[in-house]
């Protein structure tokens, strides 16, 4: 818990009713910084997610030469070069933000410069070691900063290697975050890095440093995409777009979905095939989606989404779907709460390294909402109340661990309850979604 938490209580509210539109999308918002940065130029991006995470990232971009400032709406990044960044001279911190910190370990990796990274407690909890591992075999090198702690976890310190050593590479994991840090790594590496992905991951970096001009090319063989980047390679800056976030969206879908007579336009989602796992299990779970006005919005597909109230029932979910909506877990959950019959999802050992354990979080929190919840080493089984509200906490704090998916989780969950739902931290929200409450209330009006 952080010295000062902020806790809230969401109360059962009515209908759902109205028209929003949620942040950009945090993924592509941190790519948007960072390869901008890399640019020699101005890049220009409108739409960015002004979330602490995204600003983490921004923050130790200009640690390390870029200059990032807000016109108006437009965020305007102007690059230093591949292969021209500084030594930051204090340490990088990175918050609670797993992607900031993995992707600029790539970034550096390929650097002959030397990085601290510090984070708050819930990342200095997470694993490391998956992109110490292919950074490392690139020629980085990794240090705990404190002698006798953890190598694996942050605080880390790391010097990265000019020139690198290109790689061929088997994601052992399904991690879009890994296989990013590996081609920012190739990007100042002479020579060919190939990642390989057994299981396809959110393939924005791809979709963007090509757009970018970088030598990269993806290919699929034996049903696994190989991604091929030839380095080193200049980037050219650009103007960029950034969809509306399809995680954040999620939340609303789920509460829309549950609350009866709601009926909730989401504005510019983007339904990136790799991202939109999330709605189509709603759906098979008999949600009402509308996809309005389908287009592209800065090479991504985007939709306006209608979510009316429908009765949702349990189903099974194909692990398969996992890596397609891998932080729509905790609010899945929600809506499987108030289904009718049983949800299975499984495969999702992943979610035990999150912000949180999400599996055993989660598990906590709705167990303490009122819902039938069976804790599983790779899944939840929920037993759902058929459309009944949950009991809700009544004034006891369900604990969200500093994880923001968690907090806004329990809020939906809470505003279909009976009593409503007690969170004990809403700080975390403004990581990735700062405005959640308001819009959240704005529509119960
Ligand atoms: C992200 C990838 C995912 C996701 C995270 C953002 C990214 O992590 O959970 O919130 O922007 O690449 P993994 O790739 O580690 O699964």
């Amino acid at each position: 818990m952080p010295d000062n938490p902020t806790p809230r209580r969401f109360a059962p509210r009515g209908p759902l009713r109205g028209t929003i539109t949620v942040p950009g999308d945090k993924s592509i918002s941190h790519r948007a910084l960072i390869f901008g940065a890399l640019a020699v130029g101005k890049s220009r991006i409108a739409g960015l997610l002004e979330g602490e995470d995204v600003l983490a990232t921004a923050a130790a971009m200009r640690q390390m030469g870029a200059k990032i400032e807000r016109d108006g709406e437009t965020w305007v990044v102007e690059g230093v070069g591949v292969g021209s960044l500084l030594e930051p001279e204090t340490a990088l911190d990175m918050g609670n933000s797993g992607t900031s910190t993995r992707l600029l370990m790539g970034l550096i990796a390929g650097h002959a410069i030397s990085a601290t990274f510090i984070g708050d407690a819930s990342l200095s909890a997470r694993p490391m070691g998956r992109v110490i591992e292919p950074l490392g075999q690139m020629g980085a090198s990794f240090t705990a900063s404190r002698a006798g702690e953890p190598q694996d976890t942050l605080p880390l310190t790391m010097r990265g290697a000019n020139p690198a050593v290109p790689i061929t590479y088997r994601l052992p994991v399904a991690s879009a975050q890994v296989k990013s840090a590996i081609l920012l790594a190739a990007l100042n590496t002479a020579g060919t890095t190939t990642v390989i992905e057994p299981v396809p991951t959110r393939d924005h970096s791809e979709r963007m440093l090509k757009g970018f001009g970088a030598a990269i090319e993806t290919e699929t063989v034996a049903e696994e995409r190989h991604i091929r980047i030839h380095g080193p390679g200049d980037l050219a800056p650009q103007d960029i777009v950034v969809p509306g976030d399809p995680s954040s969206a999620a939340f609303f879908a789920v509460a829309a979905s549950i609350v009866p007579e709601s009926d909730v336009t989401i504005r510019n989602v983007g339904l990136n095939p790799t991202r939109n796992g999330i709605f189509q299990v709603l759906e098979a779970m008999g949600a009402d989606i509308a996809y309005e006005d389908r287009r592209e919005v800065g090479g991504e597909p985007v939709a306006d989404l209608r979510v009316r109230h429908a009765e949702l029932h349990g189903v099974e979910v194909d692990p398969a779907l996992a890596p397609s909506m891998i932080d729509e877990f905790p609010v899945l959950f929600v809506a499987a709460a108030l289904a009718k019959g049983t949800t299975t999802t499984s495969g999702l050992h992943e979610l035990r390294v999150k912000e949180s354990d999400r599996l055993a979080t989660m598990a906590r929190a709705l167990t303490a909402a009122g819902a039938q919840v069976e804790e599983r080493e790779d899944g939840l089984v929920i037993e759902g109340t058929g459309g009944t509200p949950l009991r809700g906490t009544a004034n006891e704090g369900v604990a969200t661990a500093l994880d923001h998916r968690i907090a806004m989780s329990m809020a939906i969950a809470g505003i279909a309850s009976r009593d409503g739902v007690e969170v004990d931290d809403t700080g975390p929200i403004a990581t990735s979604f700062p405005g959640f409450a308001d819009l959240l209330e704005g529509l119960t009006q």
